[in-house]
């Protein structure tokens, strides 16, 4: 076998990393406990890591913010030896929309080679993410009536006619009426703006740019994604209070810096793995069918630049 060298596909190997994370997750729909899906999802992402050869160090992990169970910045995984790399995990994506049985919930993970994911806080960024044809028209310092005609124009639209996702939190009542006020859609999700920076990259989601503050560790998934699909997040640290804007500072970094997915995410040998709990645009969500288990997951390699939708059967 000397001189053969084997291309694993570490990327498909990491779907039974999300798919059990999104099984166990889905044992917690609509039983209020967002505690307790969040650990499931959790558990389950780390042991099955383990099993995997490989060396993975979580470089930036969803958790902390909200005082969650979480795979901490800085934790190893894996059974050692080569590839080493980088981890971005969000094991439970909607926490929330899973307690209360809402929508589009996913567990995620990325990976790159060390170095190349950017690690820092789970915290909050603002963020502008659109799809590949305008991934030249964004800037974060621009207003949103400047941003969303320069999108428009980029896409050939009218203003009118483009839909921005955000985030229905009460720190986006401004941004929802400026987007309004320059003529463009807006759509609000209860959570999920991984999915919803995705949704712009994704042909006939309806969505055409994401706006908006949301999780730092987010960003960072999505900027995985989008950057393989061709597209483009902006972001910047937008610490909530004191504590947050201290943990930017400790890690080094500062809130005057704009981040694009390239700063994110580096190079091009980037996975990035995500299986549906419940319903959402991106994915459908764990099904129970007569004893077998069936899971839906999206994998986006940046070797290939390919996108797979795989439909697991698990029999047990
Ligand atoms: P978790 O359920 O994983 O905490 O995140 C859900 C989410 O909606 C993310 O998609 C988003 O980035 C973040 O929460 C926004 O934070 P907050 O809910 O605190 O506004």
């Amino acid at each position: 076998m000397a001189g053969i060298v084997m291309d694993r596909n570490l990327a498909l190997e990491f779907v039974r990393v999300t798919e059990a994370a999104a099984i166990a997750a889905s044992d917690w729909i609509g039983r209020g406990d967002a505690h307790a899906a969040d650990g499931a999802a959790v558990d389950a992402m780390r042991s099955r890591f383990n099993d995997i050869d490989f060396s993975g160090v979580i470089v930036i992990g969803e958790g902390s913010k909200d005082e969650a169970p979480e795979l901490y910045t800085g934790e190893k995984v894996g059974k050692g030896g080569k590839p080493r790399l980088d981890l971005a995990v969000d094991p439970l994506e909607c926490t929330d929309s899973v307690a209360y049985g809402r929508y589009n919930a996913i567990c995620v993970a990325a990976s790159g080679p060390r170095g190349s994911l950017f690690s820092g806080p789970d915290t909050y960024m603002e963020k502008i993410a659109v799809g590949p044809r305008a991934r030249k028209a964004i800037n974060l310092d621009a207003s949103v009536a400047v941003n969303l005609r320069n999108i428009a124009k980029a896409l050939g639209k009218k203003i009118a006619d483009i839909t921005v996702v955000v985030l229905d939190r009460d720190r986006h009542v401004d941004l929802i009426a400026q987007i309004r006020r320059a003529g463009a859609r807006v759509r609000l999700i209860t959570d999920g703006d991984v999915a919803g920076a995705l949704a712009t990259c994704t042909p006939r989601s309806g969505i055409d740019v994401l706006m908006g503050i949301g999780g730092s560790t987010e960003a960072v998934l999505a900027a995985v994604a989008i950057k393989i699909l061709g597209g483009e997040i902006l972001c910047r640290f937008k610490p909530k209070d004191d504590h947050h804007a201290k943990l930017v500072k400790k890690h080094g970094l500062t809130t005057k810096r704009t981040y694009s997915s390239e700063d994110l995410a580096k190079g091009k040998d980037l996975t990035f793995t995500a299986t549906g709990v419940i319903d959402g645009p991106l994915l459908t969500g764990v099904r129970d069918v007569d004893g077998v288990t069936i899971t839906h997951s999206l994998v986006i390699r940046g070797q290939t630049e390919t996108m797979r939708y795989i439909t697991t059967h698990h029999t047990h």
